[in-house]
């Protein structure tokens, strides 16, 4: 028991020293694209995390490689640093606390490379391991070809789609269900559908909505896909033909703490409906202070998509296209202050 109590406190004692001369030797080599608590550039990092819980880690220092040779140098400082840990940042999307960013260790701000080429053939392109998916659209538009990548995953979109954002009382929550149900169950499912259907819940204001972004990846206003979802009486509507880039544009949140949780199921608007009726009987009672929102969304996920997936190496989660259609769901809970 002691051996093992003098062995934790040495290896605290080396990573404590390990952060403190790593960061010092990063800062001789790499100059200002290493910056340290207190200043401006630290502080750019830091404010650009998604979630409070991940802005909230402080790191010994942060390194803002510009070019790839500033990588290797850190990378090799780091690794021949002892207890010198560290972690990655992209955008800084990912939710969870610790996963790109790091107590006490070295954060590596990808951010700067973010240089994006297309081969002049336009059927590859090379983006830079800290771009974000917004800048790879804005850059590929003008070329008429596009990425499946964040918010959507749009596939294959070049030049415009047709996008509607509809908003109904929860008292409609039955037809909109049913609406959904019938997408992911035809038979003939429409490939250019994109569909996320969600019942919002916030503690401020004690009101549901519901929230549909029904986008179709052509740009034809009103395609029949959606006409049941359409037909649906509704708080708003909004319709328009738009670019990838422009609907990928969107106001960043706030900080705020942010937890996720997700699960796929077979279409069934009964289960949806014994879904909110769950939410309805238990989520009142869970009150932080600063308030709470709940957010339950659906998106079709069917067999035909699956499909496709044996040619690109299968899919991770292992569901093949005999599995059936399916909706994923996700669950998401948003608060301002800690919970
Ligand atoms: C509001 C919201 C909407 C989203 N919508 C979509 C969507 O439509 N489609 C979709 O696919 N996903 C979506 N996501 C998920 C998102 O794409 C993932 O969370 C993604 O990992 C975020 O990447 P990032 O670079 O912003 O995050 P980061 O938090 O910076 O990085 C994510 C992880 O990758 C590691 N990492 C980053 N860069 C590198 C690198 N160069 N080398 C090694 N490791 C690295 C980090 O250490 C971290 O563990 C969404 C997330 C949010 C919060
Ligand atoms: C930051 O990195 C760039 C690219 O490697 C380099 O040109 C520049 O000199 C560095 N800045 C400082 C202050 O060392
Ligand atoms: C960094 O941010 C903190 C808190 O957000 C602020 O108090 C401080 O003035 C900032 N420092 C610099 C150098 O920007
Ligand atoms: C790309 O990185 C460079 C270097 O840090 C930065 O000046 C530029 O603003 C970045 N581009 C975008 C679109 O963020
Ligand atoms: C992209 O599409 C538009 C509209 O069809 C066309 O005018 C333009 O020439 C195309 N651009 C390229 C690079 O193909
Ligand atoms: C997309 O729509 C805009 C107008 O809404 C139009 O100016 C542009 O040419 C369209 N682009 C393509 C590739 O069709
Ligand atoms: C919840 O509602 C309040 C009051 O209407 C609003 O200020 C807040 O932005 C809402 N929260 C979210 C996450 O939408
Ligand atoms: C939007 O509202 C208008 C008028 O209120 C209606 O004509 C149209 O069909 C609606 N569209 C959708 C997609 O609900
Ligand atoms: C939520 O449950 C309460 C209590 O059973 C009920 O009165 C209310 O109508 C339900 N809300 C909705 C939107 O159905």
């Amino acid at each position: 028991m002691k051996i093992i109590w003098a062995v934790s406190s040495c290896v605290s004692a080396v990573h404590a020293a390990g952060v403190g001369t790593c960061c010092t030797r990063l800062h001789s080599e790499l100059g200002a694209n290493v910056s340290f608590l207190g200043e401006p550039a630290y502080n750019a990092t830091e404010n650009s995390y998604w979630s409070l819980q991940e802005a909230g880690l402080k790191p010994g220092c942060i390194v803002r490689p510009l070019a790839s040779q500033d990588v290797s140098r850190a990378v090799s400082i780091i690794a021949a640093t002892a207890g010198c840990n560290f972690a990655i940042k992209g955008q800084g999307h990912a939710p969870a606390a610790g996963f790109a960013n790091i107590q006490g260790g070295v954060t590596i701000d990808m951010t700067g490379l973010n240089k994006t080429v297309l081969s002049s053939d336009r059927t590859v392109v090379s983006v830079g391991a800290g771009a974000s998916w917004l800048q790879v659209y804005l850059y590929l538009d003008p070329f008429n070809v596009s990425v499946a990548g964040g918010r959507n995953g749009l596939v294959g979109v070049g030049g415009n789609l047709s996008v509607t954002s509809l908003v109904n009382d929860i008292s409609q929550r039955g037809q909109v269900f049913q609406a959904v149900t019938d997408i992911v169950s035809s038979a003939n499912f429409d490939i250019y559908t994109s569909l996320v259907v969600g019942f919002v819940y916030n503690s401020s204001s004690k009101a549901w909505i519901i929230s549909n972004s029904a986008v179709y990846t052509r740009p034809v206003l009103d395609p029949p896909v959606f006409a049941e979802l359409a037909a649906v009486p509704s708080i708003s509507n909004s319709s328009r033909i738009t670019s990838l880039a422009a609907l990928a544009n969107e106001a960043a949140t706030p900080p705020l703490n942010w937890h996720f949780a997700t699960a796929t199921f077979k279409p069934s608007t009964q289960f949806m409906l014994e879904i909110f009726d769950i939410l309805n009987n238990t989520l009142y009672s869970f009150n932080p202070s600063g308030g709470v929102v709940w957010d339950v969304a659906f998106e079709p996920f069917p067999s035909v998509m699956l499909s496709h997936a044996a040619k690109t190496g299968g899919n991770v989660l292992g569901v093949q296209p005999e599995d059936g259609n399916g909706y994923s769901m996700y669950r998401c809970i948003i608060t301002t202050g800690l919970c």
